[in-house]
């Protein structure tokens, strides 16, 4: 049966998608224009489009157009789909390690339930005792909480970003982000219409200078930032980096976010910008990476003046993340549970990284000692899209570097994550899989 003309024109848009002409995030045509130049009608091609979306190509957004679809979140965080596949994609614990005391707890608490308030629509932010829990864990990486009311819980900081994005800007606005970032953010601002601007890092993350430069063409409404062992090239800032960083945010009066997520990784404690800039800056951090993804437990600290509006806002859009979960966050923390566990999971990551080291030292990799990622910097002949597709016929997840790209040239790099593959002897043959992958193209000297 032969084809109709619409299909005809969606498989060759298709085609040029794959080849790069229309690159992920990018408009296409409007329908009008491209049956101009293609001597069709826009009915043509607006069938052409419906068709590619719902293949999942592209998406259409009424009154804004139609985007070659980013799948930011999907390419990135893969879970895995068979027992074969090896998952150096996700940024997670080694959750093996911390389920022995989960289990312990989940049944100790549920066989001793007696406090209604945990099945209650509880006030405002949650319990107070929850936000004290919530104010050590931060603490002890470094933020100064004045007091527990600053706090509030999210479900995850993932629900903590969306929240202050939606909330401290608006549609068109300018979001400073660095060079390469976490693709939850972009993310969050592409379904928002936040406009996305790059600002140049290095080995310690965001360049205070080039944010400053930024800020005076573009004005954005708030910079985010991930200071400790950063998603995706794990920059960590020092403390001078955080102090010139927080001179800039006062300078240019716009919001600060901190993503502090990963800050149990870092070697010492290092102080949180927003010690410096208290009052511009929402604090975020979770226990996702230290403890467990799937308990959402997230903490946020808000500027004192700010309070009274973030929590309006999350009990207008969730009312409040489940405090059942928040009982057992707090039981691991008041324990000291949570801090073995962080502790634990950071010294798996540097034994993870030292096996890096051993099978791909031959090239160019940007890390911390203990960091769960691992920014791999491919040979030149080797591009990231096409390594990361024939790693993957290998079974092999990772992620390419145009996932985390917020704008300009990505670099011809890969994520790996050290932590998502639980049996050390399954990672190290994906190590092995990877470096012989690797040399297949590496004529480099
Ligand atoms: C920098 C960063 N922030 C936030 C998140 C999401 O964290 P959560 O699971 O707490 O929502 C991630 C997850 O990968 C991340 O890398």
């Amino acid at each position: 049966m032969s084809k109709h003309k619409y299909q005809l024109i969606a498989a060759q848009l298709r085609s040029l998608i794959d080849l790069g002409k229309y690159p992920q995030g990018s408009k296409l045509p409007a329908h009008r224009e491209l049956a101009k130049e293609l001597g069709t009608t826009a009915v043509t091609v607006a069938k052409a489009y419906q068709l590619l979306v719902e293949q999942g190509s592209i998406e259409s957004f009424v009154g804004r157009g139609s985007y070659v679809s980013s799948q930011y979140l999907q390419g990135v965080i893969r879970a895995q789909q068979s027992d074969k596949q090896l998952n150096f994609s996700i940024l997670q614990p080694c959750l093996q390690q911390n389920m022995p005391v989960l289990k312990q707890l989940f049944k100790q608490k549920i066989s001793a339930l007696e406090n209604p308030q945990l099945f209650d629509y509880s006030e405002n932010s949650g319990l107070l005792e929850h936000r004290r829990a919530g104010a050590s864990w931060c603490a002890q990486y470094g933020l100064e909480v004045s007091s527990p009311e600053q706090l509030i819980l999210t479900n995850g900081a993932q629900n903590a970003l969306a929240s202050i994005i939606a909330l401290y800007s608006n549609q068109g606005d300018y979001i400073a982000l660095e060079a390469q970032t976490y693709p939850g953010i972009l993310a969050i601002c592409k379904y928002l219409g936040r406009k996305v601007l790059p600002i140049a890092m290095d080995e310690q993350g965001m360049l205070p200078e080039a944010l400053t430069e930024q800020c005076e063409i573009c004005k954005p409404s708030m910079v985010i930032v991930v200071p400790s062992q950063q998603n995706p090239t794990a920059a960590t800032m020092g403390q001078v980096r955080r102090e010139a960083l927080a001179k800039v945010i006062a300078q240019q009066d716009i919001w600060l976010v901190e993503d502090e997520i990963y800050a149990f990784l870092n070697t010492e404690k290092i102080a949180a910008i927003s010690n410096f800039v208290a009052e511009k800056a929402f604090y975020i951090s979770s226990l996702s990476k230290a403890i467990s993804p799937g308990m959402r437990c997230g903490y946020l600290r808000v500027p004192q003046s700010q309070y009274s509006k973030v929590v309006d806002y999350i009990r207008a859009t969730l009312w409040l993340p489940s405090p059942f979960m928040f009982e057992i966050a707090s039981a691991m923390i008041d324990s000291g549970n949570a801090f073995r566990a962080a502790a634990q999971q950071k010294k798996t990551a540097a034994h993870r990284q030292q096996l890096v080291t051993r099978y791909l030292s031959a090239y160019k990799l940007q890390r911390q000692r203990s960091s769960y990622s691992c920014w791999l910097h491919l040979p030149a002949n080797w591009q990231a899209d096409s390594f990361t597709a024939s790693a993957k016929k290998q079974g092999l997840l990772v992620s390419s570097a145009a996932y985390f790209n917020s704008g300009g040239q990505a670099a011809n790099a890969v994520r790996l994550s050290v932590m998502a593959i639980a049996d050390e002897v399954d990672f190290i043959q994906g190590l092995e899989q990877l470096a012989a992958l690797l040399a297949l193209h590496n004529t480099e000297p």
